[in-house]
Order: structure tokens, then C-alpha cells, then sequence
């Protein structure tokens, strides 16, 4: 089976999320950031404004593309959509862990089927977790009484049992997620990145990029620390920097 690929440099380990209005702005950014970032991450925001169309162009101009819909429906309608998603080309795509153990398991039978029958890379199939927006008040408030700990462990084993090949969770979460994963290929993405200098904004749970790829994150998500940046490319080339120094850090640190 071919998989879409794994990272291979500190560059593909960092995703940058355009969450912009327009396409000519997702076109700017790409062309600022090409080659300079690993993935372009497309949500709600940009993918409802500007369509399927806006991931083919990203695409096509050579950009990767992780789809982040994190889909949440009856399985059937899941599964469905996971398969028009892999079709578009995107390298990583996502859904909800809390939509249930059979959700996940049709959307990922789904992808593997479309993948093999019109023979393109599978793209990887990712779950979140718990949104690091989210605090005890937001479980609280949806009925969920388990630390989000937990909550984060639970759900990773139920991605994991039902064939996905990840999860999206904070990267305070990492640790949790390993040691409730023991598969060594399952990928942990992680939001809630930014830099010391930065604006924690909504996001609740934040990390640094470098603490991040400390903890063991597979891929990190920035989102407006380089959108808003005056210099979106300095942005991005200052955080894979401050990840390549962790990385050596650890290497070096493995080395002792
Ligand atoms: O601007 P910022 O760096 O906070 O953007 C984070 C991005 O990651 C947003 O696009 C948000 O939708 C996404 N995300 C998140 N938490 C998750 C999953 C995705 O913040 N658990």
C-alpha cells in the first residue's frame, strides 16, 4: 500500500494553516511559502468560501495538502465524504474521534478502497481528539465529565482500533497519546503552536514550536503567528529554524 509521504526534513514537519477569506490570498501565501513549508492546511474557513476547486490549485502548484473538515456524521455520509477528499489528492485529511469507533473505521475502509481502485498514494487519515481550544469548561459544558487526559487516551485508542493512522491533539498531549498508542508509525499532528513572541489568541493549550518537536510532535500546525506576521516567509523560516534546533537538541541529547 502507498502512503502519502511520511516527513523527511524539519521543513515537512511544519504545516501552515491558511485560514484566509479568498483564494488570492491562500495563491499569495503559497507563493510566499513554497517550498519554505512542508503542507498547506486547508479548513472550513477558506474550503467554504473558495471550494475543492481552491485545493486543486494548491496542489497543482506542487504545495501538499492536509483537508482539515474533521468530518462528523453518520458513518455513511463520513465515509462518503473522507472518499471525495482522498480523491482530490490531499496528502492528510481528518475527522472527528468523537464520532464513534464505526465512523472511523467505514471513512478509513473508504480511503483505502478509492486509493487502491483508482491508484493514487493513500492519503493518511487523521482523528481529533480534543479541540486545543478546549478546557474542563468546554468538556463540562458537552457533558464530558473525564479529565481531557483521558479523554485525549480514549480517543486515541478508539482512532487507533478503527484504523486511522493518527490524531490531531495539543502538543501537551503527545505524551498521553504515545502511551496510550504503542504503534510507532501512528502520527501525532499538532496545533496550538507558537512562538514565545506570539498571541496565545483562543487557543488554550499552546506549546512552542521547538517544545513541540521536543515533545515528539510529527507535525506542527501554525496558523496566525505566520498569517499575521509582517513577513508571513521570515515567519516561517524563523520557526523551522527553532525546530531544527530542538531537533538537533534531541539528537544530541539521544546521544548521551
Ligand atoms: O492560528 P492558529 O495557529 O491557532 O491555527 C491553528 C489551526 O489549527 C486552525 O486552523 C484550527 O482550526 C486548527 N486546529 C486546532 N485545534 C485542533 C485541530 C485543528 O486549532 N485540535
Amino acid at each position: 500500500m502507498r502512503h502519502a509521504t511520511m516527513p523527511d526534513t524539519i521543513v515537512d514537519k511544519l504545516i501552515v494553516a491558511l485560514d484566509v477569506e479568498t483564494v488570492r490570498e491562500a495563491r499569495e501565501l503559497c507563493a510566499a511559502l513554497g517550498g519554505r513549508v512542508g503542507m498547506f492546511k486547508i479548513g472550513s474557513q477558506l474550503f467554504t468560501a473558495a471550494g475543492p476547486d481552491v485545493v486543486r490549485e494548491v496542489i497543482g502548484v506542487g504545495g501538499r495538502v492536509f483537508l482539515d473538515l474533521k468530518f462528523h456524521d453518520i458513518p455513511n455520509t463520513v465515509a462518503a465524504a473522507c472518499r471525495e477528499a482522498a480523491r482530490l489528492g490531499v496528502s492528510i485529511l481528518n475527522v472527528h474521534a468523537a464520532g464513534g469507533g464505526e465512523m472511523m473505521r467505514r471513512a478509513a475502509e473508504a480511503v483505502t478502497e478509492v486509493a487502491e481502485r483508482e491508484g493514487f498514494a493513500r492519503p493518511r487519515l487523521i482523528a481529533v481528539t480534543v479541540l486545543t481550544s478546549a478546557d474542563a469548561t468546554t468538556l463540562g459544558e458537552v457533558g464530558v465529565t473525564s479529565t481531557i487526559q483521558d479523554r485525549v487516551a480514549a480517543l486515541a485508542r478508539l482512532a487507533e482500533r478503527s484504523g486511522l493512522d493518527g490524531v490531531v491533539a495539543s502538543p501537551h498531549e503527545i505524551k498521553i497519546v504515545r502511551e496510550a498508542v504503542g504503534r510507532a508509525n501512528f502520527i501525532v499532528v499538532t496545533p496550538g503552536v507558537r512562538p514565545e513572541s506570539v498571541a496565545h489568541d483562543d487557543q488554550k493549550r499552546v506549546m512552542t514550536p521547538a517544545a513541540a518537536i521536543h515533545a515528539g510532535a510529527d507535525y506542527v500546525v501554525v496558523g496566525r503567528a505566520i498569517l499575521k506576521a509582517p513577513d508571513p516567509a521570515r515567519a516561517a523560516a524563523e520557526i523551522v529554524e527553532q525546530m531544527e534546533q530542538a531537533e538537533g537538541q534531541q539528537a544530541e541529547s539521544s546521544r548521551v
